[in-house]
């Protein structure tokens, strides 16, 4: 079986998929023009997915009919469309949990570089610009006994809960499509409504799965009945809030401040006035960018291409339900 990676992943996948006798083929260049990425998904069996440049839509589907199978170096899936998949029975491989721990690291660091301005004081520091003790310059505020608010309460937004708790005693609150019965027994979280979760969160963090109806969900309306007091950070998608608006929330002190690890477009252009805020952190995409992690994504993606390839179900996968279909 032929397996298309379009970028080099750790060697412990590459070494997996080898050894399970996966013939692999790794392009060229790994910066592929659709159509040269679209030519070598045409030309094989199986993909092994890094990153999210090119969309798995109903024209790609369409155009690679050969196609049996896509393992995706990724927990989300917001760049493939399932439903399209699902009509052609093709499995989608994911890869949750490995990532957890990393993705909410970052949240956790970004809650904390904007609450005490770490982004703004190391430019300041950069630019010979130390200046002398100030008594009222920049002051952060402190994180003890604040309301965590997240948006979307899974393995990483537990992740999070978990750490602000820990390290804070922050109370949790939370908006998930369902009540997560181990966060309030463990973690003392409490279920709140969508309106009640922007009102009433110190920290706003969200951690949701991105579907198209969360477009721009974070919006000028949605940061008009935040607490100007509020921090909001994004680790999830940057589909998820809305630029402009977020912009003018923070420059109008409709709220305190912002850390994102993910933009809409990526990369964020560098001239992007968002950049120029003292109250925001930015950070390129780098929730799962540890070696324990990428090691972990790793070695679920070339399981579930192994577990396909033996006619097994993949571990990790995001519509099983193909596998009624398939006569294995
Ligand atoms: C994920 O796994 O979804 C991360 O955002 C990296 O793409």
């Amino acid at each position: 079986m032929k397996v298309f990676i379009n970028k080099r992943i750790p060697e412990v996948g590459i070494n997996m998929l080898q050894e399970a006798g996966l013939q692999i083929v790794f392009p060229e260049s790994e910066n592929l023009t659709y159509e040269e990425w679209l030519k070598y998904c045409q030309n094989t069996d199986v993909i092994l997915n890094v990153g999210g440049d090119f969309k798995y839509d109903k024209v790609f589907f369409d155009s690679c009919p050969t196609i049996k199978a896509i393992a995706l170096y990724s927990v989300g899936f917001d760049h493939v469309d399932v439903k399209e998949a699902n009509v052609r029975n093709i499995p989608i491989g994911n890869t949750p949990d490995v990532l957890s721990r990393a993705t909410s690291d970052v949240a956790f660091l970004l809650m904390q570089s904007v609450a005490r301005r770490a982004s703004y004081n190391f430019q300041k520091v950069k630019e010979g610009n130390w200046g002398a003790f100030d008594p009222l310059h920049a002051l952060g505020q402190e994180l003890y006994g604040k309301t965590l608010g997240v948006f979307g309460l899974g393995r990483i937004g537990f992740q999070m809960a978990e750490k602000c708790k820990k390290a804070f005693d922050m109370e949790i609150i939370y908006n998930n499509r369902h009540r997560n019965e181990e966060a309030e027994r463990e973690l003392d979280a409490t279920y709140v409504t969508f309106d009640e979760l922007i009102r009433n969160s110190d920290i706003l963090s969200v951690h949701a799965n991105y579907t198209p109806e969360h477009k721009d969900l974070f919006n000028q309306s949605v940061f008009e009945k935040m607490n100007s007091d509020a921090i909001f950070i994004n680790t999830a998608r940057g589909g998820f809030h809305q630029e402009q608006d977020l912009y003018h929330a923070l420059t109008e002190g409709k709220i305190w401040g912002a850390g994102l690890d993910v933009t809409n477009p990526e990369p964020m252009s560098a001239d992007n006035p968002i950049l120029e805020l003292s109250n925001v952190c930015v950070l390129p995409h780098i929730g799962s960018a540890t070696v324990e992690a990428r090691n972990g994504m790793a070695r679920l993606a070339a399981g579930n291409l192994i577990a396909f390839s033996k006619g097994e179900v993949m571990p990790n996968c995001v519509n099983p339900d193909v596998y009624s279909h398939h006569s294995s």
